[in-house]
């Protein structure tokens, strides 16, 4: 297992197709009024929450929906998949209060977060880079384990999913050598947690997800 993980440089796609002007505007005019930092929660939130990588943005937005109460910050960095939860939004009179869009490198935010300032964190199939030589560039990593373990709060929760084999036992491996955090392990998804567009599509092609709840050990 490498000791190091890859420098904050993003490996995967960015830009996709090219933006129809209808993406260009909602890039221009409705991101900047849920980009993160920039603006603040509208309500009151009790607790913040960071997805990274939301893709189309269901999973997040689901969430938004379902928990009022606590902060969202969603990261992404494909543009058409930033749009994707833009469009989603429009479809309300108003932005959700408790939802917003970073939208660039979500590891530099982590490491920039206040020691158990996160009650959640959810990493939901992130890009696979199933060969060995590309193995310092996933997410689980025990470098960022040792980040998530200080930014969430004793009793704060870590959800990942993965359908790659490669990197399902290569997260069984990082998990079984850390004490930071519990470790409940599925097959099937547990009750509470929104499904994903990555995850339907890795489960029409027969793959079969992993699904690992940590919670933080006070
Ligand atoms: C395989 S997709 C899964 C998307 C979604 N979570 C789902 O389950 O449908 C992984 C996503 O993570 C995003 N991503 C990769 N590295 C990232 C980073 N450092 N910060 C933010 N997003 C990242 C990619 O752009 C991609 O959209």
């Amino acid at each position: 297992m490498p000791t190091k993980p890859a420098p904050d440089r993003l490996y995967g796609r960015t830009k996709g197709k090219k933006l129809r002007p209808r993406q260009e505007l909602l890039l221009a005019t409705l991101l900047p009024r849920v980009a993160w930092p920039e603006v603040p929660f509208g309500g009151a939130v009790r607790e913040t929450w960071l997805e990274i990588g939301f893709g189309g943005g269901e999973h997040a937005h689901a969430l938004a929906l379902a928990n009022p109460d606590a902060g969202i910050i969603a990261a992404e960095v494909f543009e058409n998949g930033i749009c994707s939860l833009l469009s989603r939004l429009t479809a309300e009179e108003l932005p959700p209060a408790n939802l917003r869009l970073f939208t660039n490198d979500a590891r530099p935010l982590l490491r920039g977060m206040v020691d158990g300032s996160l009650s959640r964190l959810f990493l939901m199939f992130p890009d696979p880079w199933p060969k060995a030589r590309h193995a310092k560039r996933r997410f689980v990593h025990p470098e960022m384990l040792r980040e998530a373990a200080r930014v969430l709060r004793p009793g704060g929760e870590w959800r990942i999913a993965s359908d790659d084999p490669t990197y399902q036992a290569w997260t069984d491996a990082v998990l079984a050598a850390q004490d930071d955090f519990i470790v409940e392990r599925s097959l099937s998804r547990p009750a509470g947690w929104p499904p994903t567009r990555y995850e339907a599509k890795a489960i029409l092609a027969g793959r079969q997800p992993v699904y690992w709840r940590l919670e933080r050990l006070g």
